[in-house]
């Protein structure tokens, strides 16, 4: 016999259509029972609506009007835009999403457009500025993650703190951050003439200092924790720097904390 958590974690979808992709899912997600086990599961990719044919589908499409995420537009520069979504007001959709971002997470995901998108409590009492971060499995490896995690930091810096995401970080999250963290601290280091400290760092990024501290090796010199980046890690960091394409600029960003 299969305990109910056994039960619980089989995955219950095969694939997804989500606009003209069509994808595997993970992981079991909570879909309807009536839509388990379908061959393929079919996304309007602006409401986030599920149904179980391309004609069901179609019918909603004449009569959906959503042609972006609902909410507020807070980011626009060039072809790539955020649009800041509450809970409450916009729960229907939210709630659509939390079950597409399921079937790629592992563990529940507490809360939760379409390339992907990140949650966040609008106060932690652990200083996390991000609960749950996901590019979804199409657009994987094409630097969204990035983007994604340096936008939860532009956050972070209009609210005046230091941010680190929610613990445990999945083995992609983890490689995700540690790529970013290292990236924006050698970024600094290499724009900056003058000796930097910590505290600068986590003052100027908004990393917090144990994040700082667990990207690079830390020397011991004279009492005091100095940062050794080897000439050949700052020409590889040089060279992917350069070759990005698109990064967060925050002067586009027309955001205010919660209060
Ligand atoms: N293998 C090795 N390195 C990787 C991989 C991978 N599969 N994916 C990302 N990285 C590292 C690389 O250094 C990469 O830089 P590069 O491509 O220049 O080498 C860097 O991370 C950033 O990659 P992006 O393309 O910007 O990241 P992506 O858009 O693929 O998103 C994410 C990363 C969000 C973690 C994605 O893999 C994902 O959604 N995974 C499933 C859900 C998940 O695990 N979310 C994190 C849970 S923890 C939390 O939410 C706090
Ligand atoms: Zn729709």
């Amino acid at each position: 016999t299969q305990s109910i958590s056994e039960i619980a974690r089989v995955k219950n979808l095969n694939r997804l259509q989500i606009g003209k992709h069509e994808v595997d899912a993970w992981y079991f997600s909570p879909y309807p029972q009536e839509y388990a086990h379908l061959p393929v599961l079919y996304l309007c990719e602006f409401c986030l609506c599920y149904f179980g044919s391309p004609f069901m589908l179609s019918r909603h499409r004449k009569r959906c009007n959503l042609m972006h995420p609902p909410g507020n537009e807070i980011y626009r520069h060039e072809d790539l835009s955020f649009f800041e979504l509450d809970g409450k007001r916009q729960l229907t959709w939210c709630r659509n999403l939390s079950l597409l971002s399921k079937c790629f997470l592992d563990q529940d995901s507490t809360g939760c457009h379409i390339i992907g998108y990140f949650s966040k409590e609008k106060e932690s009492a652990d200083s996390y500025n991000v609960a749950c971060i996901l590019t979804l499995p199409q657009h994987q490896r094409h630097g969204y993650g990035r983007l994604l995690i340096q936008f939860s930091y532009e956050l972070s810096k209009k609210e005046g703190k230091l941010g680190s995401p929610e613990k445990p970080l999945s083995d992609l999250g983890l490689l995700g951050y540690r790529a970013y963290w290292a990236e924006t601290i050698i970024d600094l280091l290499l724009t900056t003439s003058d000796d930097v400290s910590i505290d600068e760092i986590a003052q100027k990024t908004s990393i917090t200092h144990a994040d700082v501290m667990n990207t690079w090796f830390f020397k011991h010199y004279k009492g005091q924790h100095v940062i050794c980046i080897p000439e050949s890690v700052q020409e590889r960091y040089k060279k992917s720097l350069e070759k990005r394409k698109r990064r967060i600029h925050p002067e586009y960003l027309k955001w205010k904390p919660p209060v």
